[in-house]
């Protein structure tokens, strides 16, 4: 897929230091016109029922008792992690309301953010919905558990630290979605070692909507370092002191404390290598190279000193990953029977 470069011609020389919605002014063409790029047509994408038994066929029974073979061998820990994935997609409607509070962008309903903003949700929402009819054909899951942690992290919200910056906004869709490639991906290594192939397929696809949904956040990011380097540096490290959590991290069980549930979750992805300390640093590694950190120019002293900050923090957070400890012992969810 082609990036999109920025013509330096076409930067416009008048946009104040930190005038946010100068710079999304200027980066609103690109939304409407680009973006497509990023998205793949409606009718060319995957949708679940390409992946799912056919309920019209003579062959659905003869097809959920396949599936269910294949699902009875997943390890307990890696359902656990694909229910919590299954949860936080399904959260969906919190991270679309959270971009739509976004300032500083216009917010035409036929305008670049908002027309992105729903065909990003349209992708998105295959993701939950996919992964939610196979937990319930599988047999393994508790339904009514499962979807009362649903009901209870829509409910909760997430607090994530971007406020309604655009730029904290992108810094840290881009991340996340780097995660989520990542801790899908390996979510499907994992099935198909185990044998459940169909899983594994339906984890891949996901993957790699999640990896293209990537590439468009960072090349926003990419935008608005050309013309406001200072204050994305500096939005850029304020979400890295913060630390980027996870959207889920408010993820408990009925009848728990809130974000509970998450600590067991992420125990599960560390130990199974799906989601790890050590991805956390190779994302932001990947996030200074992709938008060369080391190259922006034009920067104030506060913004030197971000980047300073920004190019120490991996060799740091790696040393502290090596010191980090994970329990052993798988925890016994209510999700799972
Ligand atoms: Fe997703
Ligand atoms: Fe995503």
């Amino acid at each position: 897929m082609a990036t999109f470069v920025v013509d330096m011609q076409e930067l416009p020389l008048n946009i104040p230091e930190g005038s946010r919605k100068e710079v999304m002014a200027y980066m609103e063409p690109f939304m409407l016109n680009e973006m497509s790029e990023y998205l793949k047509p409606v009718e060319q994408m995957w949708q679940p029922a390409d992946f799912l038994p056919d309920s019209s066929r003579d062959t659905f029974f003869e097809e959920i008792k396949d599936l269910q073979e294949s699902a009875r061998e997943l390890p307990y820990d890696l359902l656990a992690v694909l229910v919590g994935d299954t949860i936080t997609e399904e959260a969906l409607p919190t991270y679309e309301s959270w971009l739509t509070m976004v300032e500083d962008v216009e917010k035409n309903e036929q305008g670049g953010w908002m027309k992105w903003v729903r065909a990003w949700t349209a992708e998105e929402n295959r993701h939950g919905d996919l992964l939610n009819k196979y937990l319930y054909l599988s047999g393994r899951v508790d339904m009514r558990q499962f979807e009362m942690s649903t009901q209870y992290l829509i409910q909760d919200g997430f607090d994530i630290g971007t406020g309604a910056d655009p730029y904290r906004n992108f810094i840290y869709t881009s991340f996340q979605e780097l995660a989520t490639n990542v801790s899908h991906r390996r979510v499907a290594g994992l099935s198909k070692s185990s044998g459940d192939r169909l899983l594994a397929k339906m984890c891949g696809v996901i993957a790699a909507d999640e990896a293209r949904h990537a590439k468009a956040y960072m090349s926003f990011i990419t935008h608005a370092l050309k013309v406001d380097p200072s204050e994305v540096m500096l939005a850029f490290e304020d979400m890295m002191r913060k630390k980027i959590v996870m959207p889920a991290h408010f993820l408990r069980e009925a009848g728990e404390p809130q974000s509970e549930a998450f600590s067991h979750f992420s125990d599960a992805a560390q130990r199974l290598e799906v989601y790890t300390a050590i991805d956390y640093v190779d994302i932001l590694k990947t996030l200074n190279d992709e938008w060369e950190i080391d190259k922006v120019t034009d920067l104030n002293d506060k913004g030197e000193k971000a980047r300073d900050y920004l190019m120490k923090l991996p060799d740091r957070l790696l040393r502290l990953a090596d010191r980090a400890k994970i329990p052993e012992a798988e925890y016994k969810f209510k999700w799972i029977l």
